[in-house]
């Protein structure tokens, strides 16, 4: 017995450790959410847990083409947040792994509803509405109008002036693709995206990259998340949004168990732990505003109120489909980001 925790004290000090996180585990965790809430969710596991808690913070497409690449031989053991598309993506895959979680029943219908059509192999964490971002300082003083519908971001006037996230890194610029093909068609869809690409001055990395650009005042205009926004008010930026008047798409931002996972009962505790209301309400504790899951989360006030926002009715399984968003990012490649400006 003392030789096996003299051993495992020795391992610990070796790799960097305390001891007491050897004994308490570890679990490996990409983070698809804003740095602040990944940070806070990771040091208070630790802090209260004793597990060491590895993160890694990676965009919804960049996470699921990591699960890809680590198929064989997973080294991360869940994957928490970004857009709920790529998750089912990971799912039809057999990335992920089949678990019902106690919580389940505590959840809203649409975050119960995305671990359903899963097959139970991912869950809802929180949900957000698309919309635009515009600097207000911005606007006033280049005499932009605010655009009020998706059209309105074609006129030749916000030439160079709007930015949005790349598809094929960001889950956020592909729910803008999937909700433009659900709302015109696919062909006037990807007309659109085509005009749209000569007003955009650049395309993201990340889906948060557009509007921290609109607030810092690089850029008019963004597509972004509108629960992104508050965040970057708070820091003093002069940022506001709008939803689009003829409609727009919402994320499930989801949470995935890795299949293959090598702390897997770290990995569900972890996963029990963020689906509780406490948890949850870390999100505007770390500044960000999206809609929880947990029925019992308690909502801050600057969370977008879904009322009053006009949704389109989003087909999460079929737009979330390893086929359909495949074929989605490579027309978007193709026909729209080769093209020149
Ligand atoms: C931000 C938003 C999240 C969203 C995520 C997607 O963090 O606050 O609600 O899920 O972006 O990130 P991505 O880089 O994949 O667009």
């Amino acid at each position: 017995m003392k030789q096996t925790i003299w051993t495992a004290a020795v391992a610990a000090l070796a790799m960097g450790l305390p001891a007491g996180a050897m004994a308490q585990g570890q679990v490996n965790i990409i983070c698809s959410v804003q740095a602040e809430w990944c940070s806070m969710l990771s040091t208070v596991y630790a802090r209260t847990t004793g597990v060491k808690v590895n993160m890694s913070l990676k965009g919804s497409g960049e996470a699921l083409a990591q699960l890809t690449a680590e198929k064989e031989n997973p080294k991360t053991d869940l994957w928490f947040g970004g857009t709920g598309d790529p998750h089912l993506q990971a799912a039809e895959q057999n990335l992920s792994l089949e678990y019902k979680s106690p919580l389940l029943a505590q959840l809203h219908p649409w975050a119960q509803q995305q671990a359903q059509q899963s097959g139970y192999k991912t869950v809802g964490i929180y949900s957000g509405p698309l919309g635009f971002g515009y600097n207000t300082e911005l606007v006033a003083k280049k005499k932009l109008p605010i655009p009020k519908t998706w059209a309105d971001l074609l006129k030749p006037e916000y030439k160079g002036e709007i930015q949005v996230a790349n598809p094929a890194s960001s889950g956020t610029a592909y729910t803008m693709v999937a909700t433009l093909v659900q709302l015109m068609g696919e062909d006037k869809a990807f007309d659109y995206l085509k005009g749209l690409h000569q007003n955009v001055s650049q395309y993201a990395r990340s889906g948060t990259g557009p509007i921290k650009a609109v607030a810092r005042g690089e850029t008019a205009i963004s597509i972004s998340f509108v629960h992104d926004a508050p965040g970057e008010r708070m820091q003093g930026f002069p940022v506001d949004t709008v939803t689009p008047a003829d409609g727009t798409g919402a994320e499930i931002g989801s949470m995935s168990l890795v299949k293959g996972a090598r702390n897997l009962e770290a990995a569900k505790k972890f996963y029990d732990w963020a689906l509780a209301p406490s948890t949850q309400e870390m999100g505007a504790a770390a500044k960000q505003f999206q809609l929880p899951s947990n029925k019992s989360a308690k909502l801050d006030e600057r969370v977008p109120d879904f009322k009053k926002i006009k949704f389109i009715n989003y087909d999460y399984a079929k737009y979330g489909s390893s086929a359909e968003r495949r074929r989605l990012i490579a027309r978007w490649e193709k026909d729209v980001n080769s093209l020149p400006r």
